[in-house]
């Protein structure tokens, strides 16, 4: 049937036994490695067509095996096949040249499916070759509508003014400072800023310092010494020495205690620290990425926050927009998550209505990008159809929110207000101050007549 060259990598043996065999049988040529050095060896010699992978390799971290099988791969395509334990993993990183995501936690359900989407592939055409992502530009590394960059969907130009500066400081190891909304995708732009980075083999360290009372954070990010507070029995590696070579990413860093601030501010001037409770100055190279969800240059301002360690930290800045202020992005991101969560969860959902991506879009999502990635969860989840629909949507989406709507009907009472107080008077006249006649006129209660006169404060005595 066909004579397309395959490469199995997985260390699950049996698994690569049982596919290769039955490939074979397809008449495909296989190759079969259990290690991924083991793969990148064997590419170096030969071209493939296909890689079918899971990324769940031993050390090798899978966005850095994804990245170095493509640019080693050039022309393959890949079927990521893993076990659901890190299929979702696997759906997160992008999807720029993988033709499917399979689970293979069933070897012969996952072979069963591995052949259909072998032989649509070929049917389709899909193996025509592409260009590897790695020396591309931003456009490439795009799985929806050429717009996926390390995991972030977008087609606003915001955005991807922010993926073009997270490409133009990849060859350096600046500073960065994120700012944005709560659920805006702060921690994914921290982890692209990383990935593109030529630290992108090293560690990706991340500490959230807005849940930890000061000695615990200077401990997490510095570690202790044996003894050197009481319930310190151990040495404790931190964050820093984690994070060597690598990146460091401390989220909520408005959080960070005057105390530790300065502590901070030693390490980014001098790259020493020591633990605490240690006397070894210890050195390291970290870049740092920080987070925040309120203006770091309003927390200076205000004077709770070093100005000096502001300053170190914003070497560059970037500021993401809120999702309502980037409504493009709705209709995008609702077809991205409804097929990542529908493969998630086993579910059947292929897709989601006009009709309700049209209510999506009227929504003000205080919660941004994570909030709709939650009403799509839970839609997923419940659905009982393959099209989500308006009735898949909590009801919350439905009802317009409480602010613009009061703020609506504000506006509108007050420009009926001057319109209803001269209605009054000129009916009033009419007929000369009758109330009966008058609420006869307008067609409504006399106890509502009144009410309204008294709120215009229309005396009919007046009249
Ligand atoms: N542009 C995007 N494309 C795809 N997924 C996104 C995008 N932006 C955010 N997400 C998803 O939304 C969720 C929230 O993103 P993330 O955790 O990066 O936000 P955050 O700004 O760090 O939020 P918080 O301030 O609450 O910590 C995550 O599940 C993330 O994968
Ligand atoms: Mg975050």
């Amino acid at each position: 049937m066909s004579n397309k060259r395959l490469l199995l990598l997985d260390h699950d043996v049996e698994w690569t036994a049982i596919a290769s065999e039955a490939l074979i049988k397809d008449s495909y040529e296989v190759f079969s490695v259990d290690t991924f050095d083991g793969a990148l060896l064997i590419l170096k010699a030969r071209s493939f067509d296909i890689l079918i992978v899971d990324i769940n390799m031993g050390d090798t971290n899978p966005e850095a095996l994804l990245e170095e099988l493509f640019s080693s791969a050039d022309g393959a395509k890949l079927i990521v096949c893993t076990p659901k334990s890190s299929l979702s993993q696997a759906t997160r990183l992008g999807r720029l040249g993988v033709l499917d995501y399979l689970d293979r936690t069933n070897h012969a359900t996952a072979l069963a499916e591995l052949r259909e989407r072998l032989k649509k592939a070929l049917l389709e055409g899909d193996l025509a070759p592409f260009a590897s992502p790695s020396v591309k530009g931003i456009e490439e590394k795009s799985p929806v509508d050429g717009k996926n960059f390390h995991g972030l969907v977008s087609r606003n130009w915001r955005m991807h003014s922010i993926f073009e500066l997270i490409q133009t400081i990849s060859t350096t190891s600046v500073n960065v400072i994120i700012e944005g909304e709560t659920g805006t995708g702060k921690e994914l732009i921290a982890h692209a800023i990383h990935a593109r980075s030529g630290r992108r083999g090293q560690p990706f360290v991340t500490l959230d310092c807005s849940t930890l009372a000061h000695e615990l954070l200077e401990s997490e990010l510095f570690g202790h010494e044996k003894g050197s507070f009481t319930g310190a029995s151990e040495r404790r590696i931190g964050r820093f020495e984690r994070a060597d070579g690598g990146t460091l990413f401390l989220d909520e860093v408005s959080n960070i205690s005057i105390i530790v601030q300065a502590k901070l501010l030693r390490v980014l001037e001098t790259h020493t620290f020591e633990r605490v409770g240690g006397q070894r100055p210890i050195v390291v190279d970290v870049r740092i990425v920080t987070a925040s969800n309120r203006r770091l240059d309003q927390c200076v301002a205000d004077k709770i926050f070093r100005d000096d360690l502001y300053h170190r930290l914003n070497v560059v800045q970037i500021l993401i927009p809120p999702l309502r202020q980037r409504l493009e992005d709705i209709p995008l991101l609702a077809d991205y998550f409804v097929h990542r969560l529908a493969l998630e969860h086993g579910k059947k959902v292929r897709g989601i209505t006009t009709a309700a991506v049209r209510l999506l879009t009227a929504y003000h999502w205080p919660g941004n990008v994570r909030e709709l990635e939650n009403v799509l969860l839970q839609a997923v989840i419940l659905a009982q159809t393959t099209m989500l629909d308006v009735t898949n949507l909590p009801a919350r989406i439905w009802n317009p929110h409480a602010p613009l709507q009061q703020q609506t009907s504000t506006r509108l009472t007050e420009q009926l207000r001057e319109p209803e107080k001269e209605i009054l008077l000129s009916t009033l006249k009419q007929v000369d101050g009758n109330i009966t006649q008058a609420a006869d006129l307008l067609q409504i209660s006399r106890t509502t007549l009144y009410a309204k006169l008294k709120k215009h404060g229309i005396s009919p005595d007046q009249i």
